[in-house]
């Protein structure tokens, strides 16, 4: 059957077969089922950060393990736990909604829950790892559930347990986040601050703040529904301060933030802007004219052509800022 609804670049490949899961039992029934035993699975939630290059021989796990329920309610903060199929953005407006502060700077991104945690997601100055406070996963061994707390995790930029060591180890069923009930607004990113004040907001609300970034999102990223695409393509390059003020020598406008003493982030964006790419297109794939670190499919683009593109990305921007970019899509 076709994946092509179920990957946001819509890639038009196959699966052998597909199973919905909507409860943790089933992964035992499935994974002790002698007729899967040797097939290769594919645990997919909303396919918002996998590039198919290729048809899938196997068979596709697709996450739909719902439910959202206050688990621990104090004077400040709740613990809320969210089924891992459910859809993140979803799950911010319910959180906006009951006044439940700390996700709504990370509104509109695409996916579910269950991969959230995977590479802590992160937008306008959030990542997961401030809120998480733990998740179940399915152990595909012993076909136990296992608990994971934040420090298990090692989250790090775009990185969890679960990208490294863990990977594939596991399946995510079950998240939980602390919110709390005495927002603490973080406006300094990007154009954050300016929007709320082009909206005419006077007082904060979890509301106008996911509000702006909503905005925000729509006018630079495309709307996967419309465009094929799965958002940044590549990671934020960190490099060393020393090379940072070389490269500042080189080129005056080069944009860097500050990680430690040592070491800055580079807007991949930035780069790949520089080298020409904004609104490349060949064919019916290329890359964004809003971002230049989202490449899209138009229509009928094939993964492999991508996946070329952002090599030839890749080799450009090395060859003019001697950076390496890491790309932060999966591929398959
Ligand atoms: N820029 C350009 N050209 C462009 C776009 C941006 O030069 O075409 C420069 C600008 O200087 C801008 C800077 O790049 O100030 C940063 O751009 P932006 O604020 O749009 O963010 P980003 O670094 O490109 C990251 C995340 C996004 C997240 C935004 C907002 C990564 C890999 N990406 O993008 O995450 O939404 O910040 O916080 O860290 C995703 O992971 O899929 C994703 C969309």
């Amino acid at each position: 059957f076709s994946l092509k609804d179920h990957n946001t670049f819509r890639l038009d490949v196959r699966a052998n077969f597909k199973a919905g899961i909507t409860q943790p039992e089933e992964l035992q029934e499935l994974y002790a089922n002698p007729k899967f035993k040797t097939v290769k699975k594919l645990v997919l939630g909303g396919g918002s950060n996998v590039l198919f290059t290729r048809n899938f021989l196997g068979l596709v796990l697709k996450m739909e393990i719902g439910g959202i329920a206050v688990e621990q309610d104090s004077a400040d903060s709740v613990i809320v736990s969210f089924g891992a199929g459910e859809n993140w953005h979803q799950c911010v407006l319910w959180a906006v909604e009951h006044g439940y502060a700390g996700i709504e700077n990370l509104s509109l991104i695409p996916g579910t829950v269950g991969a959230a945690p995977m590479q802590n997601i992160g937008a306008y100055g959030v990542e997961l790892k401030e809120v998480f406070h733990s998740l179940d996963a399915y152990d595909v061994k012993t076909g136990k559930i296992s608990r994971f707390y934040n420090e298990d995790c090692k989250f790090g930029y775009r990185y969890s347990v679960f990208k490294g060591p863990r990977k594939d180890k596991y399946i995510i069923t079950r998240v939980y986040l602390r919110l709390s009930k005495k927002p603490k607004f973080n406006i300094t990113y990007g154009n954050l601050k300016e929007t709320l004040e082009q909206m005419g907001v006077e007082e904060l609300t979890l509301k106008n703040v996911s509000q702006a970034v909503i905005n925000i999102r729509q006018s630079k990223l495309p709307d996967p529904l419309e465009i094929g695409n799965a958002g940044s393509f590549f990671k934020n390059p960190v490099v060393e301060k020393v090379y940072f003020d070389s490269l500042k020598a080189a080129f005056e406008k080069i944009p860097g933030y500050e990680v430690d003493e040592a070491s800055v982030k580079l807007p991949a964006a930035w780069l790949i802007d520089q080298c020409g790419w904004k609104g490349t297109r060949i064919g019916d794939i290329g890359v964004h004219d809003k971002q230049a670190l989202v490449l899209v499919n138009h229509g009928n683009g094939k993964g492999r052509d991508i996946l070329k593109l952002s090599t030839e990305i890749q080799k450009s921007v090395f060859s003019t800022f001697g950076v390496e970019l890491e790309r932060e899509v999966n591929v398959v």
